[in-house]
Parts: structure tokens; C-alpha cells; sequence
């Protein structure tokens, strides 16, 4: 089985903490280990913002931030393949073609962002696109997808399952509306929706989380089912 899993830069590295980030790396070493070929994508969380802060108040235009962002979701990703031990490529590719090499040898592969105008969520969809991966994981610090920001409106309703056309659509309202009921941003949605990729979005904090969604199938977030897909019967066999 192949999997993209998608790890927030404030699930990951909300402070530089070395047990929070190989607590990370067991869970992609565990999911390895059962026989996956992982691809992991990493946010950048608030140093990426911290950076991005500053410089837009030295007067840095959008591009810049953006490179700045990147820069930082791939330190982050360092980060991971330092706890990784040896597992994972050294290197953290910058395109889909290298990350793709490593992941055709088999070997684990971590990288960051990759171009200006986007965020590692769509980074994640266009990896697991380019890959043909099985399952895409979205390993973020709320616990699914809503139908309304939970933080705002308090009976906001969690989907536990969702056509991507349906993740489109509320992504899409949510920007009419500048509310946030989905972790993970429009273009990203699109581009699960257009490769038809099955996709969970869970809470990652603790990652055994991602592990249980993987090899088993288990988990408390949405489910992101594209028409017509088969319910795997046991996941790691795939
Ligand atoms: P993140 O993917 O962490 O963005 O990348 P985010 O969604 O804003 O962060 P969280 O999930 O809320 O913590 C950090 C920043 O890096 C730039 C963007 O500016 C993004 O906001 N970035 C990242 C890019 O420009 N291109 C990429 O491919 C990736």
C-alpha cells in the first residue's frame, strides 16, 4: 500500500520538542515497517508564521513569505528524516519527479513545500496524485472535517464520510463566508477531488491516530471517499 501522510507544522513542531517528532517518526517507521511506501509532507506551523510575521513587517511581498514558508516546512522536514534514523532519504526533494525516485526504491520520503502560492496541503494531494497513492492522510490538530467552524458555532456537525466533490464545495463556501470548518484548503480539495484520491483527515497530535487510520482502517475523522471506491477489508494488504 501507498500512502502520502500529510503532517501539520502544529502537530509536528508546535515547539521544538525532540519526543514530539520521533513520536512522528515511529509512527511512519511503524507504517514502513508493515510494508507501506510512505511519503510524508511537512508543514511548516509556527515558525513557518513567525518568519512570515516578521518579514511582512520588514515589508517582504507575498512571494518572498512564501519562499520564506517553504524554507521552513523544509527545516521541519529535516527535522523528521533526523528522527527517521537512516530510515528515509537524507535528501528532502523539492519536486514530485525526486520525491517520486525515492519513493519507486522504496524508501521512505519526507519533504516540505515546493512552490510559492500553495500550502503543504496541496503539496500532500499533488504528491499522492503523482505517486498513484492508495490512501492520503491528513494528520492535522482538529479532529475531521465540519460543517461549520467548531470553534464559532457550537452544534457544528463532524462528517465521518464525504465525496471529495462534497470537501470542494465546503471549502469553497467556507471562502465565500471566511469561516473554517475544513482542515485542509480549496486547492488541495481539488486536487483529491480531480485524481480521486481516498483521503482522511484526523487529528494527528497523537500519532498513534495515523497508524490506527493506515494499517487498520480505524479512526475518529472524516473520510474522504471518492464514487465509486471499494471499502478496503484490511488496509496494510493492499
Ligand atoms: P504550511 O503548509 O505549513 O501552511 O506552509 P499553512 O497551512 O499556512 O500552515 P498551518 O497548517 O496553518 O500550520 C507554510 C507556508 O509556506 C508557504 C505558504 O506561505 C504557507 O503558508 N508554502 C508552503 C508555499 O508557498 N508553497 C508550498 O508548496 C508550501
Amino acid at each position: 500500500m501507498k500512502v502520502v501522510v500529510s503532517i501539520g507544522g502544529s502537530v509536528l513542531v508546535p515547539d521544538l520538542e525532540a519526543g514530539r517528532v520521533s513520536g512522528h517518526a515511529a509512527a511512519v517507521e511503524e507504517l514502513a515497517d508493515a510494508g507501506c511506501t510512505v511519503g510524508a509532507v511537512v508543514g511548516g506551523g509556527p515558525t513557518a508564521r513567525e518568519y512570515v510575521g516578521t518579514a511582512r513587517e520588514l515589508g517582504a511581498n507575498e512571494i518572498a513569505l512564501d519562499e520564506l514558508g517553504i524554507a521552513t516546512t523544509r527545516l521541519n522536514a529535516k527535522l523528521l528524516v533526523a528522527a527517521l534514523e537512516g530510515r528515509a532519504a537524507p535528501k528532502v526533494p523539492e519536486d514530485y519527479e525526486s520525491a517520486g525516485e525515492v519513493l519507486r526504491r522504496e524508501e521512505v520520503v519526507v519533504m516540505g513545500g515546493v512552490a510559492p502560492g500553495q500550502t503543504t496541503d496541496a503539496v500532500s494531494a499533488a504528491l499522492a496524485e503523482y505517486v498513484d497513492a492508495d490512501l492520503l492522510v491528513y494528520a492535522t490538530s482538529v479532529p475531521g472535517v465540519y460543517s461549520d467552524d467548531p470553534n464559532e458555532v457550537a452544534d457544528a456537525e463532524k462528517f465521518h464520510e464525504m465525496t471529495p466533490g462534497e470537501l470542494v464545495d465546503l471549502i469553497a463556501g467556507d471562502e465565500m463566508r471566511a469561516a473554517t470548518s475544513a482542515p485542509v484548503d480549496l486547492l488541495a480539495a481539488k486536487l483529491i477531488e480531480r485524481s480521486g484520491t481516498r483521503t482522511v483527515v484526523l487529528d494527528g497530535t497523537d500519532p498513534s491516530a495515523i497508524t490506527d487510520a493506515v494499517l487498520r482502517g480505524e479512526h475518529g475523522g472524516t473520510d474522504v471517499v471518492p464514487a465509486g471506491s471499494e471499502e478496503p477489508s484490511y488496509w496494510a494488504e493492499r
